[in-house]
């Protein structure tokens, strides 16, 4: 094929493919093209138009390093991410939903023992936030030993990676006791921008979106013999629920960490202030 144009180019580049010997590698360029080329010949794609966004996938690619991926939150913002997430994770019925997992997972989080403060130095006016939750399977019964990650923004809207110094803090690694449950304490986080200074901000800013998620609390929770659940419980009530700009809220992740008077705590420990609860069940969908 020597006359290639704007119609025939399609075909010819699907089959230099054909002896690709990977069938799934060969279905998923082979869908790649088709929809590559037809997405620039409906929108009539200009030259300045397609030197702009092989700029932006370069800066896209320079602006990220160990500690930023902004390739991930690319695909955030596009909501690819969770449609990834809701194709490969359909929970079972009567397990919790996932969602997205964000850059702010460490994996070498600290471990923690049940009813630990995860946030001790915490001074500002975020309310204490008392978690009580249970991991369960799909019917309810308890699932103890399962391993628990959990991490969140503090008061003012950042994780600890984002401050200076970047010591680890509202983070940790638990253990479900023998009735699958799980203690601690906290502070209540707040919403927060995603980062928004590269590409992805530009995007965000060109179009007139905002960059904001709602306040959340992100649980891992891994045990043998489940699929391995991430997901977060938002926090009810939050301006940002109907606008995540990641697209990961889902209905039954929203809980209303119910205020409590100032008193006695579920630790026992006295209160001078009013405090939150949260209590939820987790169910694990079987692997
Ligand atoms: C997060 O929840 O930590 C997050 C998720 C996606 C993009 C940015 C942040
Ligand atoms: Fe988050």
């Amino acid at each position: 094929m020597r006359e290639l144009d704007e119609h025939s180019i399609t075909d010819e580049v699907l089959r230099r493919f054909e002896g690709c010997e990977n069938p799934r590698l060969k279905q998923l360029l082979e869908g790649l093209v088709r929809h590559l080329h037809d997405f620039v010949r409906e929108k009539a794609v200009t030259e300045d138009e397609w030197v702009y966004a092989i700029d932006f996938l370069t800066r896209t690619g320079k602006i990220s390093d160990q500690s930023r991926q902004e390739f991930i939150l690319l695909s955030d913002t596009l909501g690819v991410s969770t449609l990834v997430d809701a194709i490969n994770n359909r929970a079972a019925p009567g397990a919790t939903q996932s969602t997205v997992l964000g850059p702010f997972f460490v994996e070498a989080a600290p471990s923690a023992e049940q009813g630990a403060d995860i946030d001790p130095g915490d001074k500002g006016g975020g309310a204490p936030l008392f978690v009580d939750v249970v991991v369960t399977d799909p019917v309810g019964k308890p699932v103890a030993g399962a391993t628990v990650d959990i991490w969140h923004s503090d008061d003012e809207g950042f994780y600890d990676v984002q401050r200076d110094g970047g010591e680890l803090a509202r983070r940790a690694r638990f253990v479900t006791d023998g009735e699958g449950r799980l203690r601690f304490r906290t502070t209540t986080p707040a919403a927060y921008p995603i980062p928004d200074d590269g590409p992805v901000g530009e995007m965000i800013k060109a179009t007139g979106r905002h960059p904001w998620r709602p306040a959340h609390v992100h649980f891992m929770i891994a045990a043998p013999g489940f699929r391995r659940l991430v997901t977060h419980v938002f926090v009810d009530g939050d301006q940002y629920l109907d606008s995540d700009a990641v697209f990961g809220v889902k209905e039954s992740l929203i809980d209303a960490f119910p205020f409590q008077p100032a008193g006695i705590a579920p630790d026992g420990t006295q209160q001078p202030k009013p405090y939150r609860l949260l209590r939820y069940r987790f169910g694990l969908t079987p692997a």
